[in-house]
C-alpha cells in the first residue's frame, strides 16, 4: 500500500505544565513523537510529514534522522484541521492513502495500524477513523453513529451533550484519507467555543458531500491513549516500560528485579542474560547472551559479546565490549573504546578511546586513554597513558604480551615493542624496543644501621633540650 504518514505536533501542549514542548518529554529515555515516527517508519510510509509550530528547532534535535522527516510549519496553533492542511502542499502528487497521527500517541503499534488501514481499504472508504472504548472517555472526541451504526460525527467533550457524554467510544486521532480528500478540510469551520479547527468535523463536513466515512473500532487504550498531562506520561511510561519488559522476559532475559530496571526501546538483550536490580541500558545499546549485568551498571549505546560480565557500578558509553570480558567493579569505559575477548578490566579503571586486545588485564586504578593496546597484555595498578599535552591527544601503542609494572607513566606518543617489560615506577618517554626492559628510576640505596642511628640522635636532642628548660626555669 502506497502510504503517507503526517504526524500532527505543533499544538501548544499546555495541560503539561511544561516550558519543553509535549512531543519530546521523554518515555523511557525517547521522545515521544519518536515512537510514532518509528512506527510510520516500520509502516514503510514513503512520505513522513511533521507538522511542528514555534519549537520546530527544539522537535528537530529531538528525533531520529529528520533530514528524512517533512517538517510543516504551523505558525498559529489554531486547531487539528488547520495543521492537516499546512501539510497538505507537501502532500499534492502523491497520490496514496495519508494516515495522520498525533504526535502525543507514543503507544500506539505497527499490527494496530496495519489492521486499521486494511480495514479502511477493505471497505473503500474515502475517510476512516480509528477509536476505542476508553474506561475515562472526558479527554476524547465522542463517535457519535446513527442507529444503523454509520458515523455521523465527532463531538469533543466540551461541546458534547448529556448523552454524548455516556459514549466510550472514542476518537484515537489516527485516521486514513484517500487522496484529494484533504481538500476537504477548508470547509471545516472554526469552533466558536475552542476557536480552532478541528479535524474532528471532517466527518460531518464528509457526510454532507456524500463522501464515505467509516471508524473502525479495532484500537485498545493500553495503545491509544493521549499523553496531555504529567500523570498521563507516567502512566504511558509505565505501560512502555511493561511492554520492553514483556519482550525481553519472554526472551529467556533474567531480571533479579523487575521494578529497578530502567531499558530504552531499542535495547537488545540476549536469552540467558542476568539483569541485576537499577541498572539501565540506554539508547542503541546491544547485549550479548548468557552475560551479567550487576547492580548499578549504566551502559549507553555500546555493544556487549556473549558472556561478558559487567560488574557492580561500572558506566559504559559508546564502546564495544567482546565476548567473555570482564568489566568493574567501578570502571567507567568511555566513548570510542573496545575491549576484546577474555579481557580485564578492574576496579577504578577508566578507558578512553581505548583498544584493548584479548586476555589484556588493568585490573586496577588505570587510566589508559588513545591507547592501542596488544593482547595478553598486563597493565600493572597504577599505570597512566600520559595522552595530553596541553594542546594535542597523543597516542600510546603496547604490543602483544607486554609486561607494564605497576605505578608507570606513559608520556605518548609512545610505542612499548611487543614482548618488552616495564620495570615498575617507570616513566616512560621513548619508545621501548620489543621484548627489551625498560627501566626509568633512581637507583636503590641501602643505608645499613641507619634506624638506630637516628634513633640515639633524636634521643640525645630530646635530653639536651630538657637540659636547657631546667637552667632556664
Ligand atoms: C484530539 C482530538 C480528539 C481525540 C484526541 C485523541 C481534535 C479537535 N480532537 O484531542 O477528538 O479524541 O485528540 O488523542 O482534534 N496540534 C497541532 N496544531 C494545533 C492543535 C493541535 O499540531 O493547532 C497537535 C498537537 O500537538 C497534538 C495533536 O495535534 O499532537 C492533538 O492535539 P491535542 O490538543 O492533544 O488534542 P486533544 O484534545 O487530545
Ligand atoms: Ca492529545
Amino acid at each position: 500500500m502506497k502510504l503517507a504518514g503526517v504526524v500532527l505536533a505543533a499544538g501548544v501542549g499546555k495541560r503539561m505544565n511544561s516550558s519543553l514542548p509535549k512531543v519530546i518529554h521523554r518515555i523511557q529515555g525517547v521522545p515521544m513523537i519518536q515512537y510514532v515516527l518509528d512506527t510510520l517508519h516500520g509502516l514503510k510510509a514513503e512520505v513522513i510529514s511533521v507538522v511542528v509550530g514555534k519549537h520546530i528547532g527544539e522537535i528537530r534535535k529531538s528525533v531520529k534522522d529528520p533530514d528524512a522527516l517533512s517538517f510543516v510549519y504551523q505558525k498559529e496553533p489554531k486547531g487539528t484541521a488547520h495543521a492537516l492542511l499546512q501539510a497538505a502542499p507537501v502532500l499534492t502528487g502523491f497520490g496514496g492513502t495519508v494516515i495522520v497521527l498525533n504526535g502525543d500517541t507514543p503507544l500506539v503499534t505497527r499490527e494496530t495500524l496495519r489492521k486499521f488501514l486494511l480495514l479502511h481499504k477493505r471497505k473503500k472508504s474515502s475517510i476512516s477513523i480509528l477509536s476505542f472504548i476508553s474506561q475515562d472517555p472526558a479527554s476524547y472526541g465522542r463517535i457519535v453513529r446513527d442507529e444503523a451504526g454509520t458515523v455521523t460525527g465527532i463531538v469533543e467533550e466540551r461541546d458534547a451533550t448529556s448523552s454524548q457524554k455516556m459514549i466510550r467510544e472514542v476518537n484515537s486521532g489516527v485516521y486514513a484519507f484517500e487522496p484529494g480528500i484533504l481538500g476537504l478540510l477548508k470547509k471545516i469551520k472554526i469552533n466558536k467555543a475552542k476557536g480552532e479547527h478541528y479535524l474532528t468535523d471532517v466527518v460531518a463536513v464528509a457526510r454532507k458531500g456524500g463522501i464515505k466515512t467509516d471508524a473502525f473500532c479495532t484500537g485498545v487504550e493500553e495503545e491509544l491513549m493521549g499523553v496531555n498531562t504529567q500523570s498521563e506520561l507516567e502512566k504511558a511510561r509505565k505501560l512502555m516500560k511493561d511492554r520492553i519488559l514483556r519482550k525481553w522476559r519472554e526472551k529467556g532475559v533474567i531480571f533479579i528485579d523487575e521494578n529497578f530496571v530502567f531499558l530504552s526501546p531499542d535495547v537488545a538483550i540476549g536469552e540467558n542474560t542476568v539483569i541485576y536490580p537499577n541498572v539501565c541500558l540506554e539508547g542503541m545499546t546491544r547485549i550479548g547472551r548468557k552475560c551479567t549485568i550487576s547492580p548499578n551498571v549504566r551502559i549507553l549505546d555500546s555493544v556487549v559479546g556473549d558472556g561478558a560480565i559487567i560488574r557492580d557500578s561500572t558506566l559504559i558509553e559508546g564502546s564495544v565490549i567482546r565476548n567473555g570480558a570482564t568489566i568493574g567493579p567501578f570502571a567507567h569505559i568511555r566513548p570510542g573504546s573496545e575491549v576484546g575477548a577474555g579481557a580485564r578490566i578492574g576496579n577504578f579503571v577508566e578507558l578512553k578511546k581505548a583498544v584493548i586486545g584479548a586476555g589484556t588485564k588493568a585490573s586496577h586504578l588505570t587510566y589508559l586513554g588513545d591507547a592501542k593496546i596488544g593482547k595478553d597484555v598486563n597493565i600493572g595498578a597504577g599505570t597512566i597513558t600520559c595522552n595530553y599535552d596541553g594542546y594535542r591527544k597523543n597516542v600510546t601503542t603496547i604490543g602483544d604480551n607486554v609486561f607494564i609494572g605497576s605505578d608507570s607513566q606513559l608520556i605518548a606518543p609512545v610505542t612499548i615493542g611487543r614482548g618488552a617489560y616495564i620495570g615498575a615506577g617507570a616513566t616512560i618517554t621513548k619508545d621501548v624496543p620489543s621484548k627489551a626492559l625498560a627501566l626509568s628510576r633512581v637507583e636503590q640505596t641501602n643505608i645499613e644501621g641507619w634506624a638506630d642511628r637516628r634513633k640515639l640522635k633524636v634521643e640525645s636532642e630530646k635530653r639536651k633540650l630538657k637540659r636547657k628548660l631546667k637552667v632556664k626555669s
